[in-house]
């Protein structure tokens, strides 16, 4: 109907609009008629829930929506924070889409769901019909893991599975939309309702996406910590002009990186080849060197490439471990040693192109969290990048994204870019309630965007941002623009924790519980509270020191306190964007 209205809106002469009269009344009436149909026929409704960190799942869920669609069904489109286990009770057809995280871990906006579905309380679900898609990354030892236990329980609850679970590795495009062609198909068949949504479904703004990502300027790469720092953590602004793409305080923007030209070089030496290999790569024909520079991971090796080399070079060590299968011992082995250490060190591991380039997986894009507000800076994204750079095995190693960036001296080199949304990670909507915030190291970026965000909306709510780094002299990155915050008032507190300025480290989560009185009351008083950064460590640090602080000065239980996070999670005024 959009697209009618448009073609009806536009400025024609009185003889086409006469003409065309004829066409949009006979247009109106045939799709009146197919919604008749859809109406007579009524559509079958299946459940699509989506369990996602980052948005990869949702978006392989909106694919599966779109599919559905097309096939005549009415797709439902849920997060699994919003619904509860007696809504899952009282669906008949359901998809789901996650991914893992942690070690093995829901998403967050799974575990409130998945802790009701495991209950022993949970009803039977005699009556309903699943698949499972699950998202992972075969570099994490329990790969697919939420996935898994998904199926596995609404199985052992009854539920009937109509296609088996397919289980994805970081390059989840192709079997996602497997599975997708393979499951639909199956729930229902083509009907006149699919022609209604398809024409009413609007084009999307920009040609630019995950599938073609934009090739961006780089137009900022400037140091943020001190010449001297123990780190180097570096804001970059990339500009989007002419790509028709926008974004919102919450996002992340995904780099598509190159790898460094002397990897390539050393690691072709290494096995044995000259570069000049041509080798066919998705159905391109290109030089191993270029396949190299822009299709494959080859700083962290696959598991099947540690394994080849093992079998190859019959290292001892490297053999005993895989055979013992001792993960943690061979991710202790694995720690600091990259594709080049490891051929470098197995000097008998000569590969033929082919063979190589079978052994490694597709080079990954790097999410970076957003540090601006996409209405303040329409033309151009922020970033705050650390650059992970160190010394091991008598070379100095470097991360393939951070790095990229870090050391792009040619600005008309094309930084290939998509955003991610993060739809639950955002600036809420009623400016006069309070957000308190916790980003420690580039955790701050978002942050940055949460306060120009408000700025801009001369919000009246109050914010109070807990930073922390290594050292104040050197690591108090965007300092300037943090003070300026405070005494414009927008930066209602800031409490900050610089860990190695003093002999007894001192974390966020420690200014958290100095300031736990206010921080509950901040809380009772509607506020949201956010956190960004390390996963492994400080992200589970920061939630046990929440709930302490709410336990003690709302004088609750243990478990009471448990609930008041659930509840707090469940009105999504705890999130994180945390890896
Ligand atoms: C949603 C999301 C948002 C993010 N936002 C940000 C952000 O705002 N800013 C930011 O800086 N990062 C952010 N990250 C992390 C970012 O995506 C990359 O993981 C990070 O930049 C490293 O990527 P890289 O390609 O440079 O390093 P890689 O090439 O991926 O190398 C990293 C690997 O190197 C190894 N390694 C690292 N340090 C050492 C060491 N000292 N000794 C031995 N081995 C080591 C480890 O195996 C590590 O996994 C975010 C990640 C996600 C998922
Ligand atoms: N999963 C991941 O891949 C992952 C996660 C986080 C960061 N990184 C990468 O690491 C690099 C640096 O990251 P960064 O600048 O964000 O942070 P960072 O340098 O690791 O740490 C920032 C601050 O947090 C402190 N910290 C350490 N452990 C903590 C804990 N348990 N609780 C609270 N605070 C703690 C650090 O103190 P001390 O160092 O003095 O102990 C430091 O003061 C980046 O490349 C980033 O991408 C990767
Ligand atoms: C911090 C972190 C932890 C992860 N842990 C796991 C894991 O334990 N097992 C796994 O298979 N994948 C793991 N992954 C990979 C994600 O599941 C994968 O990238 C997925 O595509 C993310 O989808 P999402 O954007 O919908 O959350 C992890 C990713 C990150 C960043």
């Amino acid at each position: 109907m959009k697209i009618l209205q448009l073609l009806e809106n536009a400025p024609y002469s009185e003889t086409q609009r006469a003409w065309l009269g004829g066409f949009f009344s006979g247009m109106r009436s045939q799709l009146k008629q197919n919604a008749g149909a859809a109406n007579a026929t009524v559509a079958q409704t299946i459940h699509i829930l989506y369990g996602s960190q980052t948005g990869n799942a949702e978006s392989v869920a909106n694919d599966a929506a779109t599919a559905a669609k097309a096939h005549g069904l009415k797709p439902v489109v849920t997060s699994m924070d919003a619904i509860d286990s007696d809504a899952l009770v009282a669906m008949d057809t359901l998809l789901i889409v996650t991914s893992t995280y942690g070690e093995g871990e829901m998403p967050d906006n799974a575990q409130m769901l998945w802790e009701a579905v495991s209950a022993e309380s949970m009803p039977t679900l005699p009556n309903l019909k699943f698949s499972v898609l699950a998202l992972g990354d075969t570099g994490y030892d329990l790969f697919c893991k939420a996935g898994i236990d998904w199926d596995n329980r609404l199985a052992e609850l009854g539920a009937t599975r109509i296609y088996d679970r397919v289980d994805c590795d970081v390059a989840f495009e192709a079997p996602a939309e497997s599975w997708i062609s393979s499951v639909i198909p199956q729930l229902g068949s083509k009907d006149a309702a699919s022609m209604v949504v398809d024409i009413e479904s609007a084009a999307p703004k920009s040609q630019y996406s995950r599938k073609n990502p934009f090739p961006a300027k780089l137009v900022v790469n400037r140091l943020l910590t001190a010449a001297d720092s123990s780190k180097e953590t570096r804001h970059y602004e990339i500009s989007i002009a002419g790509s028709e793409l926008s974004y919102e305080a919450g996002d992340a923007l995904s780099i598509v990186p190159t790898n460094c030209p002397e990897l390539v070089a050393a690691i072709i030496k290494a096995i044995g080849c000259t570069g000049d290999e041509i080798e066919p790569v998705n159905g391109e024909s290109m030089s191993l060197t270029d396949a190299l520079r822009t299709h494959f991971e080859i700083k962290l090796p696959s598991k099947e490439l540690v394994q080849e080399i093992a079998t190859r070079s019959g290292n001892q060590e490297l053999n005993g471990l895989l055979s013992t299968g001792d993960k943690e011992a061979l991710s202790n082995y694995l720690w600091g040693r990259d594709t080049l250490d490891l051929l470098l060190q197995n000097p008998l591991c000569e590969f033929a192109a082919a063979e190589f380039i079978a052994l490694l997986k597709p080079l990954q894009h790097r999410a970076y969290s957003i540090s601006s507000s996409g209405k303040m800076h329409t033309d151009t994204v922020h970033l705050t990048v650390a650059s992970v750079r160190y010394d091991s095995f008598d070379r100095q190693h470097k991360g393939v994204c951070s790095t990229f960036l870090a050391d792009l001296v040619d600005a008309q080199i094309e930084v290939r870019c998509f955003f991610t949304p993060n739809k639950v990670f955002r600036v809420p909507d009623d400016n006069n309630l309070p957000m308190i915030m916790v980003g420690p190291g580039t955790g701050v970026a978002p942050f940055r965007a949460f306060l120009q965000e408000r700025q801009y909306r001369k919000a009246t709510g109050k914010n109070w941002l807990f930073f922390g780094d290594r050292n104040a002299a050197t690591d108090f990155i965007y300092r300037d623009e943090l003070e300026a915050m405070q005494a414009d008032g927008v930066l209602t507190r800031l409490d900050l924790a610089f860990s190695r300025d003093q002999a007894e480290k001192i974390y966020v989560q420690d200014k958290m519980r100095e300031h736990g009185a206010e921080l509950f009351a901040w809380l009772e008083q509607g506020g949201y509270f956010f956190v960004c950064g390390d996963a492994y460590y400080m992200a589970k640090d920061v939630d046990k020191a929440l709930l302490d602080v709410i336990a003690e000065h709302g004088k609750l239980t243990e478990a009471q306190a448990v609930d008041y996070v659930n509840q707090l999670k469940k009105h999504k005024r705890y999130v994180r964007d945390v890896y």
